[in-house]
């Protein structure tokens, strides 16, 4: 048979090239693409139909299954990301910087999983088992009956792992591991790819459950997790800013459960600690009011959360204005911007704009919009915010505001820390239940008019 010829598969989305370029057509990242020895010689030219392949049976939609048995792990922030429950047989990846505490997170999971009756295994192909021994010491899981290994190998992990037949296996990292039927390096597209294959196709013919931990870098130049999101059932990003102490697992997609669900953890000395109430600790910490600073009340997941925006604006000394953004988006902001402009006549040219989301969340909802509007102004025009108000709302381009979702839900967390007033949409659906003082405004020049006496 004639040797497969080599390809060129890119890192970020895993389009494969006939050749090298340093741009991918696919997806447009540079520098990710690099060369590969493809997985097998593909199809022969025989069709597969019909020659050798055994009957399937097929069921109809109408037979009644029970709902997949889930296992909890009391750690109720992780439970509730994964939709309940770690799921029999489902494959889970779980990716996020290097260093961000991805081990710390599931051997202290792992640990949870062992108490409450799993059989767990922790195969790291980073730490030796003295350093994983070491950690688990300090985090006071050294009393849990969770199963060590260091091995990269993945025929050696897999003929443990049929031997031990465990309920959970956890694998850290899939950049690590290889699989001596592929040839060429750990962490290659097709390294993670392989591996990833064969320990999905290991969990859905075993019934373990398995959780793969995959770095991503900020550049992709590694194979990222990217390729094996298409394969898990769950995909967890956790996530943080590494000076903050928060961080947030955050579920990106899930076939048991709905994505976009977060659970809050911080680190401390002794590892992950779960934070049941994240609205406080955003909140925490911060000062009297002050110009550019406004509570806004967001829904992340199922849960309301209440975070702090903090804008500034200043008179630049570049030709090119800067406009930085930390936590939101900033095609969103320079939107915004252009709204508050158009539809207010309020110009921010020559001047500096920053707009940084407090605590290190990251905001993804355009509920955060009116929020946004309102720091801007409040820094332009140095007029604090009562302290006791929460803001949200969707901006659309004509500069009328729309009503979000979840309003409600939105308001009573806000009573529950003590808020008093909120401005919202005008035909937001408030309810009886808060009790706050409700500003409703139709669109963005009466928020100006009302509020700044501008514009
Ligand atoms: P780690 O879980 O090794 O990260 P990852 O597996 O994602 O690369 O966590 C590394 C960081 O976490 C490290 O910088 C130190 C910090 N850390 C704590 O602050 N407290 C702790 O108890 C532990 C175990 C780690
Ligand atoms: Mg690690």
């Amino acid at each position: 048979m004639a040797k497969p010829a080599t390809r060129f598969v890119c890192a970020e989305c895993g389009a494969a090239h006939s050749k090298w370029s340093g741009r991918c057509d696919g997806c447009g990242a540079w520098n990710s693409i690099s060369e590969e020895v493809p997985l097998s010689a593909g199809p022969s030219k025989k069709s597969l139909g019909g020659i050798r392949g055994k009957k399937v049976p097929l069921g109809d939609l109408a037979s009644e299954d029970a709902p997949p048995p889930r296992r909890t792990s009391q750690l109720e922030e992780l439970d509730r990301v994964l939709g309940g429950g770690l799921v029999d047989a489902s494959a889970v990846l779980v990716g996020g910087d290097p260093g961000i505490g991805k081990s710390t997170l599931l051997l202290q999971a792992a640990a949870s999983f062992a108490r409450a009756g799993a059989k767990a295994v922790y195969i790291s192909g980073e730490e030796a088992t003295s350093q994983v021994r070491m950690r688990a010491r300090r985090l006071g899981l050294a009393d849990a009956a969770v199963k060590l290994g260091a091995e990269t190998n993945l025929r050696d992990i897999l003929t443990t792992l049929e031997a031990e037949a465990p309920d959970l296996a956890i694998l850290d990292s899939i950049q690590t591991l290889w699989s001596d039927t592929v040839d060429s390096a750990p962490g290659s597209v097709a390294q993670v790819r392989a591996c990833a294959h064969e320990l999905v196709t290991f969990a859905k013919r075993s019934g373990t459950s398995v959780i793969l931990v995959g770095h991503v870098t900020k550049e992709g130049q590694i194979a990222g997790p990217r390729v094996v999101e298409h394969m898990v059932d769950t995909v967890l990003y956790f996530e943080g800013e590494r000076g903050h102490q928060f961080r947030i697992l955050r579920s990106v997609k899930n076939r048991f459960g709905p994505a976009d669900e977060i659970g809050v953890f911080e680190m401390t000395g002794a590892g992950l600690a779960e934070v049941a109430n994240p609205s406080a600790l955003f909140l925490s910490g911060r000062d009297a009011p002050a110009p550019g600073s406004v509570v806004f009340a967001g829904i992340e997941g199922t849960r309301p959360v209440l975070c702090e925006l903090q804008a500034l604006v200043a008179p630049s000394a570049l030709a090119n204005a800067r406009r930085t953004v930390v936590g939101w988006d900033s095609g969103r902001l320079s939107m915004i911007l252009a709204v508050l402009e158009a539809r207010c006549g309020i110009p921010f040219t020559g001047l500096d704009v920053y707009l940084n989301v407090a605590g290190g969340l990251r905001i993804g909802e355009p509920a955060a919009d009116l929020a946004v509007a309102t720091a801007l102004l409040s820094a332009r025009e140095d007029i604090a915010l009562p302290a006791e108000m929460v803001v949200f709302g969707e901006i659309s381009l004509s500069g009328a505001l729309r009503p979000v979702g979840q309003t409600e839900n939105r308001l009573k967390e806000a009573a529950k820390l003590g808020f008093t007033k909120a401005l919202a949409p005008a035909g937001s659906k408030t309810g009886t239940t808060s009790g706050l003082e409700t500003r409703q405004m139709p669109d963005l020049a009466t928020v100006v008019g009302d509020m700044f006496g501008a514009g």
